[in-house]
């Protein structure tokens, strides 16, 4: 069950999906039907989803949808398995920093070869591969939850005096970017649901402004105390202003820690480095990729100039600039305190071994 009907980035039952288009956001609440992996793939293309969670549940449920509604047309259990994996392969292509996704279809893969052991009827194996699919929306949202009480308990437990805490954030990490309540988002409203926060900054985040556009909206939404900022005044407010910690989310987490995130994210960082504030990255397992060693081997996805030259189709920029517009940018691991994930807070350096632990300990 999702916790925030009014920010439900996607609502679900079987064989009916729709999201909330985030284009439209914040001045209509406007939902979109998905019938398909291709109206999915268009939907995390342009943005109308977007956060690296959303994105993966979304897609994983859009397949869920087509599955469920072409079920007669798929005759044997190779054809599900290859219409499955087909579409998984494709739906990866959508956004290409966000590993979510891929993860996701990496893990869906993985539970078609067992399945495909057993001599199972076809219905049965359909019904056991949607409830498979189906279980990515409450464990994002338990994920979600997890990561909001770790990461306020260690941004408390590292201030020790009573007083109320200033945190910034960048970008949005949400109940918008994920099934509910958000990576570091959560964090934010599980410090402010403990009576421990005074106030949150948040950037804007130009160039597709998801802070002033989505972040404001759930924030004044919440009545969480905030201040918007835009991106070219962290420094001043990090010089000027008692700021405890900055805590941000994740597109994709290598080996090592580093980490990509919404473009902006790395100056935010060795702002921070240089005023002596930890620097936070919440983010779930999911955002991991371990086949990653280092944040060189991170595909940054480049945006069109229209995202960066107008807003609202409005041109902001003389007409026939050149622009470069990556969305993302790589947080070397040197400048992040912790990751804070569902299982626990990590230092960069031991994220690797405390994962491959935990995943033998699954698998045994
Ligand atoms: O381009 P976007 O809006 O999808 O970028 C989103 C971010 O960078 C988020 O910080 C990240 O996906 C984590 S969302 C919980």
């Amino acid at each position: 069950m999702q916790d925030n009907q009014t920010l439900q980035s996607i609502r679900y039952q079987r064989g009916l999906l729709s999201i909330l288009d985030q284009l439209q956001l914040p001045d209509e609440s406007v939902y979109i039907p998905i019938h398909s992996v291709d109206d999915a793939w268009k939907a995390i293309h342009t943005m109308s989803i977007r956060g690296a969670p959303a994105i993966a549940v979304c897609g994983v449920l859009s397949l869920a949808v087509e599955l469920h509604h072409s079920r007669s047309k798929l005759e044997s259990i190779a054809a599900v398995q290859h219409f499955v994996t087909d579409q998984l392969n494709y739906l990866s292509t959508a956004r290409p920093t966000a590993v979510n996704m891929a993860e996701a279809a990496a893990t869906i893969i993985d539970y078609l070869i067992p399945l495909s052991d057993k001599q199972v009827d076809l219905s049965l194996y359909i019904d056991d591969l949607l409830d498979f699919m189906e279980k990515f929306l409450e464990h994002d949202l338990a994920d979600n939850r997890s990561i909001g009480r770790y990461g306020a308990e260690t941004i408390r437990n590292n201030n020790p005096s009573p007083q109320q805490l200033t945190v910034l954030t960048h970008c949005n990490t949400g109940s918008l970017a994920t099934v509910g309540f958000g990576t570091a988002l959560g964090v934010v409203r599980q410090l402010a649901a403990n009576n421990d926060l005074k106030l949150v900054y948040f950037t804007e985040t130009r160039p597709y402004n998801q802070g002033s556009r989505l972040t404001a909206y759930e924030l004044v939404h919440d009545r969480i105390p905030h201040s918007m900022i835009c991106d070219s005044m962290a420094g001043l407010l990090m010089r000027t202003q008692p700021i405890h910690a900055v805590v941000v989310g994740a597109d994709c987490v290598t080996a090592n820690g580093d980490t990509a995130n919404k473009i902006g994210t790395y100056q935010l960082a060795i702002l921070a480095k240089y005023h002596h504030i930890p620097f936070y990255i919440a983010a779930p397992t999911t955002s991991i990729d371990l086949t990653k060693k280092t944040g060189a081997e991170i595909v940054i996805e480049q945006r069109p100039s229209r995202e960066m030259t107008t807003i609202k189709g409005i041109n902001i920029a003389a007409e026939g600039v050149q622009v470069w517009n990556p969305a993302f940018d790589v947080t070397p691991a040197a400048l992040i305190t912790s990751i804070i994930t569902e299982h626990g807070v990590f230092k960069p350096d031991e994220l690797e071994e405390k994962l491959l632990s935990l995943q033998k300990k699954v698998s045994t």
